[in-house]
């Protein structure tokens, strides 16, 4: 049996208060602390399955890519992009280049989410990382234009999901699609599971894996 709980947190940068929904099982248990870095997902995912191919666009500080980066053997090969000064936004600077050479494996370059499915063969990318100020919108080409890009049993993955990411201001105000729209639009196609706690995460795969 499962309660759902939640509790009031300050997000960083608007000082906004949040109701974060954790859904906890009702058992004592260490476990149950509601609260999990995104760090720690990244590398469980990688740990448990190394990619040989892993591909993350939008990079911004890093934080994702250096999750993936440490905990990746050697011989994965991460290719991360983002379009620099190019995005209207809070954007990845070019020095983040340098502070990734200490993993060869790591190869950053200049990419649009929009252009970079052209350069990748179907069935060449194990993980995917798609975390470009998500919307509908980019989920929906990511579905159309991404997932055949994945090896039968890879992974999709991208930020949002939730309801209360989707009523986050800037999805309001620039009348954004909802991505809850548009992962009811396909949940028939694919599996599909959100992690809900703020930002929230969506993970896509093939159904026959
Ligand atoms: C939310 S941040 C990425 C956060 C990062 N993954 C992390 O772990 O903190 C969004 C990034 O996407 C980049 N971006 C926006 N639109 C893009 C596009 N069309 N193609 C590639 N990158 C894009 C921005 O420049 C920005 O660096």
């Amino acid at each position: 049996m499962s309660i759902h709980t939640y509790k009031d947190k300050i997000i960083a940068g608007n000082g906004d208060i949040k109701k974060l929904y954790y859904v906890q099982i009702s058992m004592s248990s260490s476990y149950a602390h509601p609260v999990i870095a995104y760090n720690d997902i990244f590398k469980m995912i990688t740990w448990f399955q190394p990619p040989t191919t892993l591909v993350e666009i939008g990079i911004l500080n890093g934080y994702s890519l250096r999750s993936f980066a440490e905990s990746c053997p050697s011989t994965t090969q991460i290719y991360a992009y983002d379009i620099f000064e190019k995005f209207n936004g809070n954007s990845a600077s070019r020095d983040i280049i340098d502070k990734f050479r200490e993993y060869p494996n790591v190869h950053i370059a200049e990419g649009d989410f929009y252009e970079l499915y052209k350069i990748y063969k179907d069935k060449s990318i194990d993980l995917l990382h798609i975390d470009i100020a998500n919307d509908g919108a980019v989920y929906e080409f990511a579905l159309e234009h991404y997932m055949p890009r994945l090896t039968d049993r890879g992974l999709l993955i991208l930020e949002g999901g939730s309801q209360e990411r989707d009523a986050v201001p800037w999805m309001q105000k620039y009348n954004k699609v909802p991505i809850r729209d548009i992962l009811e639009k396909y949940k028939a196609t694919y599996d599909i599971y959100t992690i809900d706690a703020f930002p929230s995460i969506t993970f896509i795969r093939n159904k026959s894996v």
